[in-house]
């Protein structure tokens, strides 16, 4: 079955060095499968036209698409209505969004946000900036060396600072330890004294059911482009009841009803916050790419199987490397606990962080571990992956990371793994 799935990927199918192309770099982005590749084609050939006012029928099929693609979501995730849903184009996006509006309005002085030592770096960078306006607190939940977040902590911090944390905002899924936070416990004790909550599922939403009401947070965001739709395309969701009063972080054309020289009025929710001509194609087509997913995630019999077929790979992988003690994996060695990520380090080899990845002439001393990789036709990632302070809380230098979607098989991680081997044998560095 999955490898039917795998047949739908046309990139899959190129030829590359006389082998397909061996896509290890699903967090990053996934791949597109023929339908979503299609829609797009279909969208700009037949359907292009701007929404919410077009007097004409393609513009109004347009608007009507964009609102669907905003209940696909709804649907996707278990919210209300799609009046809930509020497109933008990317999980980091989202999140700015999120910190802009509520940050803003919520914290004060001496107020707390509760983050965790492994948050990409999109839910901690819009947090410092918005420090230079408020004098907030940022706290991170340690990760214990078991690679658990330590709710005691968390406890703790919450009988000692209460009613001043106002936003706790975690990471579902880590894109380097490939852990599932208990969010759903973390949101419970963090709504105990009032917290805002919100979740980032940028790796979360292709990997395992993310249900706004079962998680219990106040608002999520997360990617199209890592949930087999076009790039440009990402949601947010927010509870409703936080809505009609909320400030846009944006203001101009769409987002209003009526504007005088004396002032302006909303337009109706979600369009309130959606200001500007959006990305319409892609929007409506991220409406496709989940309707694609929700159809597959069935076929395969649910989400569970997603599940394993991820972690069947990964403990294939982790297996083919038993007892090599030049091998270091960072995360837990338990692939139950493991959700599409696996990054690892060589002993006595430094990969590159970000800053030092020069792609144009990066030889310097001979051919490096990774242009070998490159040169065998694999994608996959080496640096901080964004999460440097959780790199730091181990005392992890950059890691290779190779990640897993839905069409990933047991091929990809063999033919990576007997690189892997074959680049340390030759004594690359
Ligand atoms: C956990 C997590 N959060 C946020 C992001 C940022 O996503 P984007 O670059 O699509 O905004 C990523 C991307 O890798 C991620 O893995």
């Amino acid at each position: 079955m999955f490898e039917d799935i795998r047949k739908e990927f046309p990139i899959l199918k190129d030829k590359l060095l006389g082998r397909g192309l061996v896509y290890l770099d699903s967090a990053a982005t996934t791949q597109k499968p023929q339908v979503v590749i299609d829609r797009i084609s279909q969208y700009y050939s037949k359907e292009n036209a701007n929404i919410h006012r077009g007097p004409y029928d393609l513009s109004i099929n347009a608007t009507n698409m964009w609102q669907e693609a905003h209940q696909i979501v709804a649907d996707f995730i278990n919210a209300s209505s799609y009046k809930e849903i509020l497109f933008v184009r990317n999980t980091t996006e989202g999140l700015n969004f999120l910190v802009n509006t509520f940050g803003r309005t919520l914290l004060k002085d001496g107020d707390t946000v509760v983050i965790t030592e492994m948050e990409h770096h999109s839910n901690i960078v819009p947090w410092m900036m918005l420090q230079k306006d408020i004098k907030f607190n940022i706290e991170y939940i340690p990760v214990k060396d078991d690679y658990t977040l330590d709710l005691d902590w968390f406890k703790d911090l919450l009988k000692k600072k209460d009613k001043s944390i106002k936003i706790v905002s975690l990471v579902h899924i880590s894109n380097v330890l490939g852990v599932k936070n208990n969010v759903e416990e973390i949101f419970k004790i963090a709504k105990k004294v009032g917290a805002f909550t919100m979740l980032d599922a940028a790796q979360s939403i292709a990997r395992c059911k993310v249900d706004v009401k079962e998680i219990g947070c106040d608002a999520l965001v997360f990617s199209g482009h890592k949930v087999y739709a076009p790039t440009g395309s990402g949601a947010i969701y927010i509870n409703m009841k936080y809505l009609n009063d909320l400030t846009p972080w944006m203001g101009g054309g769409e987002m209003i009803s009526s504007v005088t020289k004396d002032g302006f009025e909303y337009n109706e929710l979600p369009w309130k916050f959606e200001a500007g001509t959006p990305d319409i194609a892609d929007g409506i087509v991220l409406g496709t790419a989940l309707n694609w997913l929700k159809e597959r995630v069935e076929q395969v019999g649910g989400w569970d199987m997603v599940i394993n077929h991820e972690q069947g790979l990964i403990g294939y992988f982790l297996n083919e490397f038993n007892g090599i003690d030049w091998f270091k994996h960072f995360g837990p060695d338990d692939v139950s606990e493991k959700y599409g990520v696996i990054a690892l380090n060589i002993k006595g080899f430094k990969f590159r962080g970000c800053k030092d990845i020069v792609y144009i002439d990066s030889k310097k001393d001979g051919e490096s571990i990774t242009e070998f990789l490159n040169k065998k036709g694999i994608a996959f990632r080496e640096g901080f992956h964004c999460a440097e302070p959780l790199h730091d809380r181990f005392s992890v230098g950059p890691t290779l990371r190779f990640s897993l979607g839905i069409y990933s098989n047991e091929s990809d991680l063999k033919y990576a793994a007997n690189s892997l081997k074959e680049a340390v044998l030759q004594g690359l560095h």
